[in-house]
């Protein structure tokens, strides 16, 4: 039942911290932004964080000099945030699929993507369309091993992710992450692509 916030909802509250959450942002946001950057994202745009959680990379981006806003559809993650880092950036409380904010000049996503059941990546990809202006970039850090385990994460192999955003994106970057968190080194790659017009 992952579609559903209660799902995360329960899982804020019954681990405080869960698994995922790294009490800080990924070292990916430098990488992942540095290569945006050289493929046209402007310094100070606007990004949009889905699924943020306790909206660690969020603050780092905003820190880095970007209007951030902050999505999460369980409740308690965005309290999280909150209490966290304050109102320096947007958060909000909504459903990636079917918010009305927006649109973006870009989104990061980081394992939001890879937390949804397989069977909505097609709807997950029209919705990162749907939310980004013509030009807009779609930044993402995703597994492609997840240790064998059941998701979510689920692992998404390139070439399906390469396919997928195909649809409405034109994929500028997709290569091996290199400074991965160590629990999750060799097991992580970075896309960039940006929406066809
Ligand atoms: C694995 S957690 C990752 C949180 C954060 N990105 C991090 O790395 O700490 C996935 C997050 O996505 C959120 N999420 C899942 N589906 C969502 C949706 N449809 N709309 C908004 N948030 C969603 C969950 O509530 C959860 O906070």
């Amino acid at each position: 039942m992952t579609h559903h916030p209660d799902y995360w909802n329960r899982l804020y509250e019954e681990e405080g911290r869960p698994g995922w959450d790294m009490d800080g942002a990924t070292p990916l946001v430098p990488e992942l932004l540095e290569l945006a950057q050289a493929l046209g994202l402007r310094l100070g745009c606007s990004i949009v964080v889905p699924g943020c959680g306790y909206g660690h990379d969020a603050a780092a981006l905003e820190a880095l000099g970007f209007a951030v806003t902050g999505l999460d559809f369980a409740p308690l993650a965005i309290q999280g945030a909150m209490q966290r880092y304050g109102d320096r950036v947007v958060w909000t409380q909504g459903d990636w699929f079917r918010t009305h904010l927006g649109p973006w000049d870009a989104v990061f996503d980081h394992t939001c993507f890879v937390a949804m059941d397989p069977g909505r990546r097609p709807a997950y990809v029209e919705a990162c369309a749907a939310h980004l202006r013509p030009g807009g970039l779609w930044m993402a850090a995703l597994f492609h091993d997840v240790n064998g385990r059941p998701g979510p994460p689920h692992a998404l192999p390139m070439d399906e992710l390469r396919t997928l955003a195909g649809a409405s994106f034109e994929v500028l970057h997709l290569g091996a992450a290199s400074r991965s968190h160590p629990r999750r080194a060799g097991r992580e790659y970075l896309m960039v692509a940006k929406k066809r017009a």
